[in-house]
This record gives C-alpha cells, structure tokens and sequence, in this order.
C-alpha cells in the first residue's frame, strides 16, 4: 500500500475493467480520468499517479505525441547536460544516442515495471510523459493538424489504419492520451495560472526563434545562460547540435529502434520532415475546417488558439 491505497494488480485489473473503453485505428483504448489511454498502459498510469514522488528541481516535458517531443528532448537534454558535455563536444552524447535514449519515457518505464531506474536518477532529473496534465512540466504541442499528419506517417507502419481512420478518431477524441484539446487545455491552463511551473512551447514558435526558446527553457529549468555561456555561442551550439538536419543524419537516429511494451518504432521514423504546416500535403480543405472548427470550439474561453 501507498499513500492509503492497495496496489495490487487485481485492484488495477478491477480498475481497469471498470473503465470505458473504446476500440480505436485496432487499439482498445480505457478512458481514464477523462482521456483515452491504450489498455496496455491503464495500470501504468494509475501507479504513476500513485509512486512516483516529485522532487524539487524536476523537469518533466510534456506532450501530445509528435508535437517535438524528440527535439524538445534533445535540446533540454543538451542544455542540462552543458557542463558536462558542452554542444561543440564530438563525444556529446546526442551525436551517439537518439534523443528518447537520453530522457527516459515515463510512461513506458511505469508500463515496463522498470520505474525504479526513476529513482535512481540524480537530480536534476530530465522526464518525458505523453500525459494530460497532472504534474506540472514543461509542455510543447503544434498545430493540431500538422501533429494528426505526422502522427499518421509514423504509425502507418505499425498499426493498420488510413489516415480517415485516424483523422475520425481524433475528431471523436479517441486517440491515445486523447482528446487532444483536454491535453491542450490541461497545460495551457495551468501554464496561465502557475507559470513557473509549466512552460507552454509551441512547435511552429520554435521553428522561428529557436536560440530564444532555448534561452527560455533555460531559465525555466532554472539554468539560464551565463554571460560566458552567451559569449561562447553555447545557446546558438545547442540549436545547432539539436537541429533536425543534424540529429537525422547520426547513425544512432538512422539505425537503431525504440522498442517499447506497447510499440516500437525504428528511430529514423522519429525524423520525418520538421516543418510547420505539411497538413496541406495531407489534408483536404474540407477535413482541415471540420478540425479546425472542433479544435475552435472545444477550446473556446480558453485563451488559447491555433
Ligand atoms: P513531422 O512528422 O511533421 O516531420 P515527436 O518527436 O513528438 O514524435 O514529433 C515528431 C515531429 O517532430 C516530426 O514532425 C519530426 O520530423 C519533427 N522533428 C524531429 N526532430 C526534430 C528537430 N530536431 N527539429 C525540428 N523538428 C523535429
């Protein structure tokens, strides 16, 4: 027992039984507190949302996924790890590893039984979650199109669904960790009323001024750019090293798999095009607008828009 509550995984089963489902693009997806969640990672969620202690100085990035996950790992990974590796370094782990294999996935290490490897990392710990919003992270989304687009490329490989599939799915809010405008609205919200919890990235933002966003999270994390980081180049470094072009081109992005519980997707397929609205390659204008308009009204009042 935690924190009062049994833990067992017939308790969990019970829990998870007891929930919605929904099969969905051939997944079962649990609804779980308001979002639609893969069946296989229900009782990861609910232990995370049980064990996993917060600590002073964590930095959780946060995201719908293909938002910019890969790149927002990479260059908050390489900002933290500056002391140690600065970005012109040709040992820099980036230019060995994929970015998911230098920030640990909550999520699949809560569904693998492998959290542990959490807790014993040092802090400053560097996190990523596919969540809505119950922590308070660091956060990045992107046009929701662009994201339904990119998402479409990557798991047309592994599931067998067409992009009307997906497209009717996420109008209906059922994709996993869906609805995406409850995702939205969970960090938006918060990153107005606790701002120094939660930063609110966005991707097209990014692609603009990407030194700024870096010099941004730097400061978010609460490891702002020295006057000596600034004349050395060290944020414009970081960008560089962290740049699609970059990143695509090593061979641990070009070979190697990330192989989860649930899925496993080879690492290339993590680098697709890295520009702001490929929708229009991939939608109609009718399916754009039909989008926009739900995307429009669920997040009315909100302050936030596309
Ligand atoms: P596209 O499929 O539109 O090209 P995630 O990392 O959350 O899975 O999101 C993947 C999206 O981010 C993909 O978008 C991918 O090409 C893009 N991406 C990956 N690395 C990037 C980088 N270093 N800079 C900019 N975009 C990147």
């Amino acid at each position: 027992a935690v924190d009062g509550h049994s833990s067992t995984p017939e308790e969990y089963e019970d829990i998870v039984s007891g929930l919605p489902s929904s099969t969905a693009l051939g997944m079962v997806l649990r609804q779980y507190r308001g979002s639609w969640v893969i069946q296989e990672r229900v009782t990861a969620f609910i232990s995370l949302q049980r064990r996993f202690t917060p600590r002073p100085g964590d930095v959780l990035l946060a995201s719908p996924a293909k938002c910019g996950t890969t790149w927002l790992k990479a260059l908050a990974f390489a900002t933290m790890a500056r002391g140690a590796y600065p970005p012109t370094d040709a040992q820099h782990p980036l230019l060995r590893m994929n970015p998911h294999e230098c920030v640990p996935f909550m999520d699949e290490l809560f569904t693998a039984g492998q959290d542990a490897r959490l807790e014993a990392l040092p802090s400053p710990r560097l996190m990523h979650t596919h969540m809505h919003h119950s922590l308070l992270p660091a956060s990045v989304t992107r046009d929701p199109k662009d994201m339904l687009v990119s998402l479409w490329h990557f798991v047309k490989g592994v599931r067998p669904f067409t992009f009307d599939d997906l497209f009717n799915s996420a109008c209906e809010g059922k994709t996993p960790n869906g609805p995406i405008w409850d995702h939205l609205i969970g960090y938006w919200s918060t990153s107005k009323t606790s701002p120094d919890n939660v930063l609110f990235l966005r991707y097209e933002e990014m692609l603009i001024d990407p030194v700024g966003h870096v010099r941004e999270l730097a400061r978010f994390i609460g490891q702002p750019f020295s006057h000596a980081d600034e004349a050395a180049g060290i944020p414009a470094d970081i960008v560089k090293l962290c740049s699609f072009d970059k990143l695509k081109g090593q061979g641990a992005n070009t070979a190697g798999s990330y192989d989860g519980k649930v899925f496993s997707f080879a690492h290339e397929t993590f680098f697709r095009k890295g520009v702001a609205g490929d929708w229009v390659n991939n939608m109609t204008p009718e399916m754009a607008q039909r989008f926009d308009t739900i995307i429009e009204d669920t997040l009315r009042g909100s302050g936030l828009t596309f």
